[in-house]
């Protein structure tokens, strides 16, 4: 059953725990979308990886993980991830394998990514995503195969170079950048890379043609995705399922099987509208405290709230979703009650639809279900108010709970 992993809220809904937890079963792992902004947490053996490229099932000895065209890459952070993974003794030689197609993601972009940020405020990573991303629409992106041809890339370089400069003055102000020493940070570490690179979509079918099978590892979540999040405070990739197809070139039909990732609460980094958000300073600093939710790449504090069962479905009926996995439920545990939004207002009418409006969104009212609080257990057990809590959910999305994680650990995960 070749599967996705996706994200359903706005990212940190613990898709690693979840790949992490399956990845034996699958031959491949595949990185499709986004880029080092997303930071995906796995704890193996009290060793705390967090992954910003390389796909988490690297843990997996003897797994093939794959950086498909469609995710845009920082060639410096990559080749630190490698050699970190490589320091705590773990292969990537003959097991990782990078997409020719993939556009990378170079210093000006980060540089772009914090000028343009100062005067539209999306609240972004600052990993230089939206400006790569840019470049490729705008036909000036370099690939991983223009590592092959290093003239031609300088070439490229100093044209984009003094376009940037002439579009957005005083860019490089905050630091010197040159093509030229680019160029040849850029050679160092294509030394690490270069061996990497293949044709992945070729690899994805032959080895699916062998019989093999293939785990898709979504980045970010649905409400981020550049068409159905909550644009334009969005990443700038696609991070629902369509994603996959165009990250990958894989045919749709490949896809057996979709695994949608959810917290039992919401979580959000960056500006942009959140219905369900507590607006309580205590009562949200108390739930951030106990969810750990600080980002994984910027340590900024996540802006935390209860379940929205309303955009839930929304991303559940983007992404064909088959299977629910519910996270972090041990963070709720001992509450009296937990609410759960169902449906929305504004202006006295109910809207029982997410809309992709923003000036909606931003004006919603969500309307509560108080569902009672569970101890840890029934948590253990799947039993009494959480089996409740999960059967609303199942019930609202139409989707069934496969996988329930109840902490941090690799083994508090329950599948149903
Ligand atoms: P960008 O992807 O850096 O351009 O940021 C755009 C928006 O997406 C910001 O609100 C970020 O906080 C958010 N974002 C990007 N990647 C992640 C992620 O992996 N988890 C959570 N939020 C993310």
């Amino acid at each position: 059953m070749n599967t996705a992993v996706l994200g359903l809220q706005w990212g940190d809904e613990g898709k690693a725990k979840i790949i992490d937890s399956i990845a034996s079963d699958f031959d491949t792992i595949v990185r499709f979308s986004g880029g080092a902004n997303a930071g995906h947490t796995v704890v193996s053996d009290d060793t705390k990886f967090v992954f910003h490229l390389v796909p988490s099932g690297i843990l997996h000895p003897g797994k093939k993980c794959i950086i498909a065209r469609g995710v845009n890459i920082d060639p410096f952070t990559l080749v630190e991830e490698i050699e970190k993974l490589e320091r705590n003794g773990i292969e990537t030689k003959n097991r990782l394998f990078i997409s020719f197609s993939a556009f990378l993601v170079l210093p000006y972009h980060k540089y772009q990514d914090t000028y343009q940020e100062r005067r539209r405020h999306i609240g972004t990573t600052r990993q230089g995503i939206g400006p790569s991303y840019t470049d490729k629409i705008d036909r000036v992106g370099i690939r991983m195969y223009d590592l092959l041809q290093p003239k031609i890339m300088l070439e490229k370089i100093k044209f984009i170079y003094n376009e940037k400069k002439n579009s957005f003055p005083g860019i490089f102000e905050m630091e010197d950048i040159h093509p030229e020493p680019l160029v040849e940070q850029i050679i160092e570490a294509s030394k690490t890379i270069i061996p990497l690179l293949t044709d992945t979509r070729v690899m994805l079918l032959e080895s699916v043609e062998n019989g093999e099978s293939v785990l898709f590892e979504g980045a970010q979540g649905a409400l981020l995705d550049i068409d159905f999040g909550t644009y334009p405070y969005v990443t700038s990739s696609s991070c629902t399922v369509g994603g996959i197809f165009n990250g990958t070139g894989v045919p749709p039909d490949l896809l057996d099987r979709v695994i949608g990732v959810a917290k039992c609460y919401t979580t959000r980094v960056g500006e942009g509208p959140f219905p369900t958000e507590i607006t309580c300073k205590k009562k949200a600093e108390r739930l951030r405290e106990r969810g750990g939710e600080f980002g994984s790449t910027t340590g900024r504090p996540r802006r935390v709230g209860w379940l929205d069962l309303v955009a839930l479905k929304y991303a559940c009926q983007i992404n064909g979703v088959s299977e629910l996995a519910l996270t972090k439920l041990d963070v709720l545990s001992g509450m009296s009650s937990v609410p759960v939004a169902t449906e929305y207002t504004i202006n006295g009418e109910r809207l029982t639809n997410f809309p992709e409006n923003l000036h909606i969104i931003r004006r919603v009212t969500p309307v509560y279900r108080e569902l009672a609080g569970w101890n840890d257990e029934e948590l253990s057990g799947i039993s009494g108010n959480v089996l409740d809590y999960i059967e609303t959910i199942e019930r609202f999305t139409g989707v069934p709970v496969r996988f329930i994680s109840t902490g941090a650990e690799r083994d508090n995960l329950i599948r149903r």
